[in-house]
């Protein structure tokens, strides 16, 4: 017997979209067509009128992370099920490096956490903070273990998880040999350190001097010294959670020189304005770097759209409504993130396909293809072809809902998108060939999400081929 069919939907890739029929067995998908005549299936899925995607990845979460004196209240279990209602089937979280302590014994630790935990797949990212002569051994180590990408905080120097230039440069002269992609949380620690002291200086403590304190200058300036570094060693750099129009301009143009340079944004920053940080709440929205402008939007739709973006991830980081309101004193106790991880397809659809900004295909590019190639999770997993892993979401792109803390998975205690309607809906998730979201139902089990080593098509570092 085969597990599934998945009968009567419209299957969507980022190239094609089609009306055909899907059997799925051992986890993989194992046909693909019109008229199944193969063993009969155990069950038989009816997706008349649904959308049939690849399951999305979510490149970007920070599950039970210790920032800020609090803690990320999404483990890897109840993360991995607010993932699974959003459609998702694979995440990527990251391992800290501890000062004085490898990146390998912090995926070790990390791992500890997420074994036996996790619903759906997921992968690590290293994270170095401490950049020294053992490093590149370090990093050849990773790769060999499938942790195929790393990133680097240019920001954040305070709370410690910043490196500098020069450890950034070693990196990614480290990386030309190997098969791996470095990230950047790409913001001017210098620049914010003296706004941030200023403002308090002079008693500005309001949520509002948040965002002052972090201006496109100084996303765009790093962004653009940590481009022009992976441009000469030629090394390709994923940046992350790109915000304005500035920053965005800076790959632009890394990319039009030919240089493996690839930008993600996330929902937020697609959606919302920075004119929240004048509410009473407006705490509860910092994040790193500050929601922008309605011209920052035009311009990363506009990139979504035109290529010159790669991947919409949600920067995933849960963090409370009592820990947010510590904003209440100033904005420099506030944890920065928000949560997102189960809301990222309903908005991206209800916002860009409905509203004609991007088309389905695009979707499943943003949120699925490009995020598994960066990655190093493509052909496996980001596809819809016979021998993929059996990860797929179905998506009713005429049901409406009004998005609610009321009737969401995820777990921060307040949302950030609190009573706004979208249009399209994710109502089935299928991992590793099983129904692990039905009807509203989480139907998974905790520990079954594997944990999955990850590796880099060399065709990335070629130039900006996503
Ligand atoms: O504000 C953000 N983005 N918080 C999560 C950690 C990070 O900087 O990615
Ligand atoms: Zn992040």
């Amino acid at each position: 017997m085969t597990d599934l069919l998945i009968h009567g939907g419209t299957v969507v890739t980022s190239t094609a979209q089609m009306e055909v029929d899907l059997a799925v067995d051992g986890g993989k998908i194992v046909w693909i067509g019109s008229n199944y005549a193969g063993d009969r299936p155990e069950r038989v899925i009816d997706a008349r009128g649904l959308l049939v995607l690849p399951g999305l990845i979510d490149p970007h979460v920070h599950f039970q992370l210790p920032f800020f004196g609090t803690v990320t209240r999404h483990d890897f279990f109840s993360g991995t099920v607010a993932a699974a209602f959003g459609g998702v089937t694979t995440v990527v979280d990251f391992a800290f490096q501890e000062r004085g302590g490898t990146a390998m014994d912090a995926i070790q630790a990390r791992r500890a956490e997420a074994d036996g935990h996790a619903c759906i797949d997921y992968s690590l990212h290293a994270v170095f903070t401490d950049v020294n002569h053992e490093t590149p051994l370090q990093l050849e180590e990773l790769v060999e273990a499938g942790i195929a990408t790393w990133k680097v905080f240019m920001a954040y120097r305070r709370e410690g998880v910043m490196v500098d230039d020069g450890g950034l440069f070693a990196l990614l002269e480290a990386g030309i040999r190997l098969p791996c992609v470095g990230i950047v949380h790409a913001e001017n620690a210098a620049i914010i350190e003296l706004l941030v002291d200023r403002f308090l200086a002079a008693g500005k403590t309001d949520t509002r001097y948040h965002a002052l304190s972090r201006p496109p200058l100084a996303e765009a300036e790093a962004t653009g010294r940590a481009v022009r570094q992976a441009g000469a060693a030629n090394c390709p750099l994923y940046v992350f959670h790109v915000s304005s129009a500035d920053a965005l301009a800076e790959i632009r143009t890394a990319r039009n020189r030919g240089w493996p340079i690839y930008g993600e944004t996330c929902p937020h920053y697609l959606c919302l304005d920075a004119s929240l940080y004048d509410r009473p709440d407006g705490y509860n929205w910092c994040m790193s770097p500050p929601l922008r402008a309605q011209a920052d939007r035009d311009a990363l739709w506009r990139a979504l759209a035109d290529g010159a973006l790669s991947v919409v991830s949600t920067d995933d980081a849960a963090f409370d409504a009592e820990s947010k309101k510590r904003g209440e004193e100033s904005f420099t106790r506030v944890p920065n993130g928000i949560p997102g991880v189960e809301t990222r397809l309903s908005i991206l659809y209800s916002e860009g396909v409905a509203k004609g900004r991007i088309n389905v295909q695009r979707l499943v590019a943003l949120t699925s293809t490009n995020p598994a190639r960066l990655a190093g999770l493509y052909p496996q997993k980001g596809n819809i072809a016979v021998g993929a892993d059996a990860d797929l979401v179905l998506f009713n792109p005429s049901r409406q809902t009004t998005l609610s803390l009321e009737n969401s998975h995820m777990l921060a205690g307040w949302h950030p998108y609190e009573g706004t309607r979208v249009m399209g809906v994710p109502v089935m998730t299928i991992a590793g060939g099983e129904v692990i979201v039905e009807a509203g139902e989480f139907k998974g089990k905790e520990g079954a999400g594997r944990f999955i080593r990850r590796r880099i098509d060399p065709e990335i570092k070629r130039g900006p081929v996503l």
